[in-house]
């Protein structure tokens, strides 16, 4: 063995069996790296939210975020985006007038990112990214509103929404629909669709529909 030269002790390596404990220390050490490339790269600030609760970073295509502003046109006022990635979201709305312009968002690398665009474009005294938990953001005052996250969270927001937004509030949002909501408008094809929600029009709808 102490002769064999490099070539003939991989070969003898993959030619033996790796047996069940290797197999069991590879996919140990496999789960251990993506793990921890879950929680400290992509997802690092969401210990604390469950696991079904967790929404990994896509951020809105051109087309989607422009989707997303011609839905908003003719609304004044703040504007919130809840997972707000990057910031381009906010960004652009910003752009088109909406003030305060804030972005929530948990990834503090996200948060980071999204300060530099806004510094980099010359607007970061004009927009605010806040590391914080949309869940726990109290909505009551904000008019309208953006959201790009997954199906899976989408019921449960919907109670948030339902919840808290004033009567005034406009939602909008980006790629999946919320589930049980009827659009007022919808803007774009396939996955670069937005939808747009009334609040006022969902109270009615649901209570309306309930009156005998
Ligand atoms: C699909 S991305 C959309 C990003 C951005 N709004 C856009 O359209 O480009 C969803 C974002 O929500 C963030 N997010 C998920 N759950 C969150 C939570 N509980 N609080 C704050 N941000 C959250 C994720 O980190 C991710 O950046």
């Amino acid at each position: 063995m102490d002769d064999d030269t490099p070539e003939e002790i991989f070969a003898e390596l993959k030619t033996r069996p790796i047996g069940g404990w290797g197999v069991a220390q590879i996919g140990a050490g496999t789960g251990l790296a993506v793990y921890a490339m879950w929680v400290g790269i992509l997802q690092p600030g969401f210990r604390k939210v469950p696991l079904r609760l967790q929404v990994p970073y896509i951020p809105a295509s051109k087309v989607q975020v422009q989707n997303v502003m011609t839905l908003l046109r003719g609304r004044k006022g703040g504007l919130v985006d809840l997972g707000s990635g990057d910031g381009r979201i906010v960004l652009e709305a910003h752009q088109h007038g909406f003030s305060p312009a804030v972005g929530y968002e948990l990834n503090p690398w996200l948060v980071q990112l999204a300060r530099f665009h806004a510094w980099r474009a010359g607007h970061h005294e004009k927009v605010s990214y806040r590391r914080e938990d949309l869940w726990k953001v109290d909505l009551t005052k904000c008019k309208n509103v953006t959201v790009f996250l997954a199906p899976s969270v989408l019921s449960l927001l919907q109670e948030k929404l339902q919840a808290e937004l004033p009567d005034d509030a406009l939602v909008v949002t980006g790629r999946f629909p919320l589930p049980d909501w009827k659009p007022c408008r919808v803007e774009g094809q396939g996955v670069e669709r937005a939808w747009a929600y009334s609040m006022q029009a969902q109270r009615q709808n649901v209570f309306g529909s309930k009156l005998p």
